[in-house]
């Protein structure tokens, strides 16, 4: 029998029998298989209209909204159905895709998680895909005593994550500031752990590091690592992200249970800004979850942090999570600002260190490179380096860079960290709570 017929005949049949609600809700089903949802709506609802407790109708109502792209409307439906039970595969995978589509993406993983604890047999290909599981079940728990190193096969090895630095504070030029603050967190504990233990201060912390690109953050975080003989862990967002349900989070406790193994460590965070950031696009960025791991390692509660220096760097400190900054976590912010003059020229001095130069005059060119960043400044090396050999093959004669070269050279570069304090100023301006961000006015005046 034709659809169109079929439906023709349960419309008469319920002409005659108008309370018959069985009827109708198999009218109402099989208008939403004929593609007609908008009637399905109103058979559905007239259903419910005497039989307020038919779940079915309900997550008929909802796949019907749903298909008519409602998805408020179906979202209240269905979390009703979802809280009221009986657990339902078809509610659970509804519902998780239905919050999807409307942009719930923490809370549409919640119930896709719930769906796979309860049905470990029964995942979703496309629900899988978004959220990068392998449809297996959830995790199983894990303890860290059980593997001393390695853990289990598939998870971060420490040998991934430790790297080795060779450079140490005279390596860094200027960013004096830096320096005192991160003395005063770690070397001088280090060096004189019986009086840090007498005022009952830890050895380590956290410290978060702001500013335009190119001026040392991830530098100075490598050289405090060097500086102490410290284990470096250098952690990216997206290397603890890109992982399956609940693997995020352990990834997160797996760094910093390495750190905690191999104090006196620093563990770098590069773009913190990454794991509060953009939490409506769950691939890119962490998601609560993950956060509040992190917190919670930070905050030291299961484990002990001592010896534990976490240096957090951004050029979007206006991202973070105020919670990032309560005591315990990040309370040290210090803003890292393009080197002055002095600062140009001791920089200049460490990167022309190992080349070929003649009677170069450091001041002179840290004069005509104001605003530039230790990135910029290795630059302007790079153009007159490249100039030089230019001219080498010329003539055959290797010679070694002037002054003039140089200026050269900052004469076509440009200044990186311009176009940052444009963006930063009207944070400071406009959204300077408790004057995080006063360094930065300072800065630009
Ligand atoms: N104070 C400095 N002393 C010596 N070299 C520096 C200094 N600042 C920057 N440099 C040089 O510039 C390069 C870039 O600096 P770095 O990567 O630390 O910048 P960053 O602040 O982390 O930038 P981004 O915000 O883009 O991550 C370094 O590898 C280093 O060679
Ligand atoms: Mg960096």
């Amino acid at each position: 029998m034709d659809i169109n017929d079929l439906l023709q005949n349960l419309r008469e049949a319920l002409e005659i029998t108008p309370d018959n609600d069985k009827l109708r809700a198999h009218l109402a089903q099989t208008l939403l298989t004929a593609g007609k949802a908008e009637e399905a709506t109103t058979e559905y609802k007239r259903v419910l209209e005497t039989s307020p407790r038919d779940s079915k109708s309900k997550l008929g109502l909802a796949k019907a909204y749903s298909a008519m792209q409602q998805w408020s409307a179906a979202i209240v439906i269905l979390e009703d159905l979802h809280k009221q039970g009986p657990p339902d595969h078809d509610v659970h995978l509804l519902y998780s895709r239905v919050l999807l589509q409307e942009g719930s993406n923490g809370k549409a993983m919640d119930i896709y998680e719930e769906l796979l604890k309860r049905w470990p047999d029964r995942p979703d290909a496309d629900l899988d895909e978004q959220f990068r599981v392998t449809g297996q079940g959830p995790e199983p728990d894990y303890d860290d005593e059980d593997y001393e190193d390695d853990g289990p096969p598939g998870d971060l090895r420490a040998s991934d994550l430790i790297v080795k630095t060779d450079v140490s504070f005279a390596d860094v030029g200027g960013m004096q500031g830096v320096k005192d603050e991160i003395s005063m967190k770690i070397i001088q504990p280090l060096l004189h752990p019986d009086l840090y233990k007498a005022y009952g201060k830890k050895i380590g912390g956290g410290i978060l590091l702001y500013g335009p690109p190119g001026c040392g953050k991830t530098h100075i975080a490598r050289a405090t690592a060097g500086e102490i003989k410290a284990t470096f862990i250098s952690m990216g967002i997206s290397d603890v992200l890109d992982m399956w349900i609940g693997k995020s989070e352990r990834n997160m406790h797996r760094v910093f249970e390495v750190a905690r193994k191999n104090a006196p460590c620093v563990l770098f965070i590069d773009e913190i800004d990454a794991l509060g950031a953009n939490r409506s696009h769950m691939r890119q960025s962490a998601g609560s979850h993950v956060i509040n791991q992190f917190l919670t390692e930070m905050d030291g509660i299961d484990a002990d942090n001592e010896g534990l220096l976490i240096i957090g760097a951004t050029n979007m400190p206006w991202h973070i999570d105020p919670a990032f900054r309560r005591p315990g976590r990040f309370d040290r912010t210090i803003f890292v600002p393009p080197p002055d003059a002095e600062g140009r020229e001791s920089i200049l001095e460490i990167l022309l260190k190992s080349k070929p130069t003649k009677d170069v005059d450091l001041r002179t060119i840290a004069k005509k490179t104001e605003h530039f960043s230790g990135a910029d400044l290795k630059a302007v090396i790079d153009i007159a380096i490249e100039e030089k050999l230019r001219s080498a093959m010329k003539t055959g004669v290797p010679e070694p860079m002037t002054t003039k070269d140089l200026l050269k050279g900052a004469g076509t570069h440009k200044a990186t960290t311009r176009e940052w304090f444009i963006t930063a100023k009207n944070y400071a301006l406009y959204a300077n709570e408790s004057g995080l961000y006063d360094e930065i006015l300072k800065y630009t005046k």
